[in-house]
């Protein structure tokens, strides 16, 4: 197992250290979720057809979730039917290295209901070998830096139950740009998942948050088509895609009963609110905590780790 007491550690100040990281194999995260992907990635032995949803927390997981359940199960259920209006997407499509033995024991006992979808925030290069070895196909997640931070600090702030006024976003920002944030640093996430896009783009898709928001419709055909489920003709003229596009929207999955209220406790989770997961989903939303020292500060951060990238963040 992980000696944690030889790790470096980080306790956030503006979590009145109620939350402590530590870099183990490159990356932050809290000693459970360390642990579980230490299990995960010892024994975890994906089937090729296995799709990975792939992200950095904050970055839209929730989202792709649900657009990914929502393709893979379109003939399954009708519009009252649909799991996605009773249940969070988290619950849809589990997290390997925190559900990992519900998706063994689904697999194993052919539950009928398991979908070969997985969900993982783990780095690329912390993912079992055997996900690369199978040539698993992964669709990865990413968004503009200063959404996700702001979304990473709100999050953070609202599950560690610190009032806005007591939780100082300059610490937080100042965290991140040290590349201490969950599953961070944020940069070396989507550089891993970039050079996998570009030495195996047969496998591995990236898409941008904040191009599936200015046009779902062509994201959703791309992400249908990748994942082995392409719409018909027939369905593009019925308007499948933009029904599903509707249903996953965050005007729509956060105007339900289960998301406003709901608790996602999966093993070993003391329970997240749902609505945790739904705050605002509006691109820019961080000129609100930015002074232009900050903004200056974190784009020449990431204009230099991303040169020669061509990915704008
Ligand atoms: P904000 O905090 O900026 O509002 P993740 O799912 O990776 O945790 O990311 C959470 C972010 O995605 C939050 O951003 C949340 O509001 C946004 N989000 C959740 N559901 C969404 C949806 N259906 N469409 C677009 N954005 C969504």
């Amino acid at each position: 197992m992980i000696n944690f007491k030889t790790l470096p550690q980080h306790s956030s100040s503006w979590l009145k250290g109620r939350y402590t990281l530590y870099k183990y194999k490159g990356f932050w995260n809290s000693q459970k979720f360390h642990e579980w992907a230490f299990v995960a990635h010892k024994t975890f032995k994906p089937n090729p057809s296995d799709v990975i949803i792939s992200s950095c927390p904050k970055t839209g997981t929730t989202w792709l979730k649900a657009l990914t359940f929502a393709i893979v199960t379109r003939n399954k259920f009708d519009e009252s039917s649909n799991p996605l209006l009773t249940t969070v997407p988290h619950e849809c499509i589990p997290l390997l290295e925190r559900e990992f033995e519900q998706i063994e024991y689904n697999r194993i006992n052919n539950n009928p209901d398991f979908l070969p979808f997985i969900a993982t925030h783990l780095p690329y290069n912390s993912l079992p070998e055997s996900v690369v070895s199978s040539n698993c196909k992964i669709v990865y997640i990413y968004r503009n830096t200063k959404d996700v931070l702001v979304s990473n600090y709100q999050f953070f702030r609202k599950a560690c139950k610190v009032a806005e006024e007591e939780a100082c976003f300059e610490d937080a920002f100042d965290e991140f740009c040290q590349g201490i944030s969950w599953y961070g640093p944020y940069w070396d996430h989507i550089l891993g998942y970039w050079k996998a896009s570009l030495e195996r783009p047969q496998e591995v898709l990236l898409m941008k948050y904040e191009d599936m928001k200015r046009d779902a419709r062509s994201n959703v055909k791309r992400l249908a088509e990748f994942i082995g489920h392409p719409f018909t003709i027939e369905e593009e003229k019925e308007g499948v895609i933009e029904y599903i596009v509707k249903l996953c929207s965050f005007e729509n999955l956060s105007s339900l009963r289960v998301n406003k209220s709901g608790v996602h406790s999966p093993v070993g989770s003391n329970g997240v609110e749902n609505q945790l997961y739904f705050r605002k989903a509006e691109d820019g939303d961080w000129e609100k905590y930015f002074t232009d020292e900050m903004k200056e500060k974190i784009d020449e951060l990431m204009d230099q780790k991303m040169e020669g990238t061509g990915l704008v963040l």
